[in-house]
């Protein structure tokens, strides 16, 4: 790879052991990825606070410096870290204190987690705890080079923020915190951001769960290819988008999707494919859907729900508000718990606005930092849950052993008020 001379500075230890450290990573992680050179970055989403029993003997050991080069530099010496080099953020981690005593999450992982929220902190390092970092300030320009984890959050910041950002790990996080410079490959070159295949959709997209279930097949049928998505598309939000690129995410591997006038870098059809022959598109349309439905619906048997899960990836305000405002007044049926995961900052607002009073009146939990997929963790005894995410009804079954129902926001409050999973079987 070529580099600059601060950059053989940096490798040759004249910012220090840590930056060294970092900077021969992505030398490796660079060379290994066939990258030319390095490009700037100031813009890293990373995880250095999620606990782990590997991670509890390295702090044993050495404290958090001893995790942090080992983990996320891949290196063996003791060495000072330093604060970070560029704004880096903490992306979702373990469950935090507010789910203490909710679920058999271990309090030793809460008070790590805790410990190194402070650990980081001092480096620098912002904690904002969930998987939508752009909804709580970190949202880059477009053309902007970021070095981001976490597969929702990727394909949101490449296809609606339309910055640049490979799906990365902790360990070139950690040394793109410290160095500022990420490997220059894959979602960073303009030659590799051009469409590759063409969806249509032939059902009406009008609601965030038609968005996840589009998103679901988009990614099924093109797993890490870069779909052009077209047809009866109802203006999205910021939620349904979310949800579409979860989506797309979990049932392929997508990091970056057009869609033509809407998404930054596809203002029409013939943009995202940069000039090149438009294949032919391949249709979902109700069969298609069917599928979906059917698939994400194949884990459910039981009709009685235990509990219902909101807010994957974590929910925005409007969400939240529009929990409040199904629940307002009603109290959840005696045997189903319910929780809605959401940025801390946006928890917050929330109280400000009185929509966590409404959901913990009526029975449910607000909490934030984490959910059941990530943390392994739901509450005692659950058998069988009940979610309005694509991604949380494809993942939780197989991590937990529990049965699922995907269903419309409406569906999964009824279930959290009944019990019961009425869910309809829109054709
Ligand atoms: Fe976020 Fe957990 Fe879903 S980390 S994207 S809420 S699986």
């Amino acid at each position: 790879m070529k580099l600059t001379d601060e950059e053989l500075g940096m490798r040759d230890g004249a910012e220090g052991d840590a930056v060294a450290a970092a900077m021969d990573l992505l030398i490796r992680y660079g060379a290994a990825l066939g990258a030319e050179r390095l490009v700037d970055t100031r813009n890293v989403a990373g995880t250095m606070t999620q606990p782990s029993p590997a991670k509890a003997k390295l702090v044993e050991e050495g404290g958090w410096a001893r995790a942090y080069a080992v983990i996320n530099l891949d290196c063996d010496k003791d060495i000072e870290i330093p604060r970070m080099k560029v704004p880096t953020c903490q992306l979702q981690h373990g469950f935090g204190k507010d789910a203490a005593g909710l679920t058999a999450y271990p309090d030793s992982s809460i008070a790590l987690q805790s410990d190194a929220e402070s650990y980081f902190s001092e480096r620098g390092v912002n904690i904002l705890a969930t998987c939508t970092p752009y909804q709580v300030g970190n949202l880059p320009v477009r053309g902007e080079h970021c070095a981001w984890m976490e597969s929702s959050a990727v394909v949101y910041c490449n296809s609606v923020l339309g910055a640049r950002t490979n799906c990365e790990g902790a360990a070139s996080t950690g040394a793109a915190g410290l160095t500022g410079k990420i490997p220059y490959w894959g979602n960073h070159l303009p030659e590799n951001r051009f469409a590759t295949d063409l969806i249509r959709a032939d059902v009406e997209i009008d609601t965030f769960q038609e968005w996840g279930m589009l998103g679901y097949f988009v990614g099924e049928q093109v797993q890490e290819a870069r779909p052009a998505v077209t047809g009866l598309l109802r203006q999205p939000d910021l939620s349904d988008l979310k949800h579409f690129g979860a989506a797309t995410a979990t049932s392929g591997g997508v990091e970056l999707y057009h869609m033509p006038g809407i998404t930054p870098e596809a203002p029409t059809l013939e943009a995202a494919f940069g000039g090149s022959t438009v294949p032919k598109a391949r249709t979902y349309g109700a069969r298609e859907r069917r599928w979906v439905y059917e698939t994400l619906n194949g884990q459910g048997q039981s009709t009685d729900v235990d509990f219902v899960l909101l807010g994957c990836p974590h929910a925005s305000l409007d969400q939240v508000a529009r929990i409040a405002e199904l629940l307002d007044g009603r109290r959840l049926h005696s045997g189903t718990e319910l929780w809605v995961m959401t940025p801390g900052a946006l928890r917050t607002m929330a109280d400000r606005n009185g929509y966590t009073r409404i959901i913990t009146a009526a029975g449910g939990h607000v909490l934030t930092d984490s959910c059941p997929a990530m943390s392994k963790a739901a509450p005692p005894g659950t058998r069988v849950f009940a979610t309005d995410s694509a991604k949380q009804a494809h993942y939780l079954p197989a991590i937990l052993g529990i049965e699922a129902w995907f269903g419309t926001l409406d569906e999964c409050i009824d279930a959290a008020v009944t019990g019961r999973w009425r869910g309809d079987l829109r054709p």
